[in-house]
């Protein structure tokens, strides 16, 4: 991608750049940032869709690659500790989402753990009709619900997460399964987790979280909830790389009963025994398949190593004033030139993005790209800034709805080459 300069940046002087800079100076994170390689002169705010590359990730792949495969090839399993890795990065994940160690493995995408988490949910509350999920839910969620239900001869039922605790009071005995995620994809908001999952406890349904946009982003208690099943990716605020393991929680309370679709060696009792018959492994262990993906695996489990000694209050508190940053400057910046907010004001109701509604959403969202600020969009309106507390900064925030500003009212967005669509939007 080549850049252009941007046109406007932070002038100085003027009130929104002295809150940038107090903020930014005040911040107790500012020093993380150095914990990932960020191009210069990039503003980057799509780590919501896929995070930065964290410092410790390349030197941890060379020796992967080079040390352990080149040079001790297949020892390595025993020796470098591949074979446990994916409950060692799983636990990893854990610390990051309140799940105690030995409840969370590391492996495949989210729509594979998807699956998994809802067809065993369905085997653990057998006779019940019904699988909820959001109709807002991220596509997956709803292709994978609906694939699950066909499969397990239950029914579907879309029903927004607003309405999910009355429902699960009145009808929640016929619900096996509640699939939800706790930040909407799209708007950013945030749900209240405690409340969800404690009308799923009462009905004795079971909840599952997506956790795609919640993990390493803001404090996740998943034990502390009493939250049955969570499933994640390691691409977005974990920062694990494209295609990163996701995961998969399971509370051990249902341990002894999770019943796994996908019984892959991986997750026999004894996988080198070349047993005919499957006999699941004690334990999350069931929950592997086959042959985890290393490479990917050691890089998660690198990029993981940014979170060390990282207080995720302390990163809620400061996405809390990125974001609420954001909506104030957007406020003031890009006031009559058809933006409307779609996340709301409320910081309780904030996950860690803001996404601002404009019916030129892709072709801005380019245009801003070709100036170094990086965002990203969803159809059909909608511009995402993803802020990530580890390397985010006020004045980068800043600095992004100036450039839109600049771009709208120079009318870049106008031109053919930022109307173009990629394969991937
Ligand atoms: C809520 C949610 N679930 C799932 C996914 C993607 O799943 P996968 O890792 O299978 O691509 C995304 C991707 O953006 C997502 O936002």
């Amino acid at each position: 991608m080549t850049t252009e300069p941007a046109v406007t940046t932070r002038r100085p002087g003027d009130e929104l750049t002295e809150r940038a800079g107090e903020l930014d100076r005040a911040d107790p994170l500012a020093g993380l940032r150095s914990r990932f390689l960020l191009p210069e002169g990039v503003v980057y705010l799509d780590g919501n869709s896929l995070g930065a590359l964290p410092a410790a990730v390349p030197p941890a792949l060379a020796d992967a690659v080079h040390r352990q495969w080149g040079g001790d090839l297949i020892r390595s399993w025993n020796d470098n500790g591949w074979w446990q890795a994916p409950l060692r990065v799983g636990d990893a994940i854990g610390r990051l989402i309140g799940a105690a160690a030995g409840q969370t493995v590391a492996g495949d995408s989210t729509s594979v753990q998807l699956f998994n988490a809802l067809t065993a949910a369905t085997r653990l509350r057998p006779g019940r009709p019904l699988l909820l999920t959001d109709p807002a839910h991220f596509p997956t969620d709803q292709y994978v619900a609906d694939s699950v239900a066909r499969l397990t001869g239950l029914e579907v039922h879309r029903l927004p997460l607003a309405d999910l605790p009355g429902f699960l009071a009145a009808r929640g005995d016929q619900v096996a399964v509640a699939g939800y995620s706790p930040v909407d994809y799209r708007t950013g908001e945030l749900s209240d987790m405690a409340a969800t999952t404690d009308a799923a406890r009462r009905s004795g349904a079971l909840m599952l979280w997506d956790l795609c946009h919640a993990a390493g982003a803001l404090p996740v208690r998943l034990d502390a909830l009493g939250v049955d099943l969570a499933v994640g990716c390691g691409y977005k605020y974990l920062s694990g790389g494209p295609g990163a393991p996701a995961y998969l929680y399971v509370a051990r309370r249902h341990h002894a009963d999770f019943d796994h679709p996908l019984t892959g060696w991986n997750g026999h009792a004894e996988p080198f025994a070349a047993s005919s018959d499957y006999t699941p492994a004690e334990g999350v262990g069931r929950a592997r398949i086959g042959t985890p993906p290393i490479l990917s695996m050691l890089a998660l489990e690198a990029a993981l190593t940014a979170f060390d000694g990282v207080d995720l209050d302390e990163v809620r508190a400061k996405s809390l004033s990125l974001t609420g940053f954001l909506l104030d400057c957007a406020d003031r910046e890009l006031d009559g030139l058809g933006f409307t907010a779609a996340t709301p004001r409320e910081p309780a109701r904030r996950g860690s993005q803001v996404a601002l509604r404009h019916p030129d959403a892709y072709a801005l969202v380019q245009a801003l790209a070709a100036h170094g600020v990086i965002g990203d969009m969803r159809a059909p309106d909608l511009l995402r800034f993803g802020v990530n507390a580890l390397y985010t900064s006020h004045g980068d925030v800043l600095t992004a709805v100036r450039q839109l500003r600049a771009v709208v009212l120079a009318g870049e967005h106008r031109q053919e080459r930022f109307r173009r669509r990629g394969e991937v939007t």
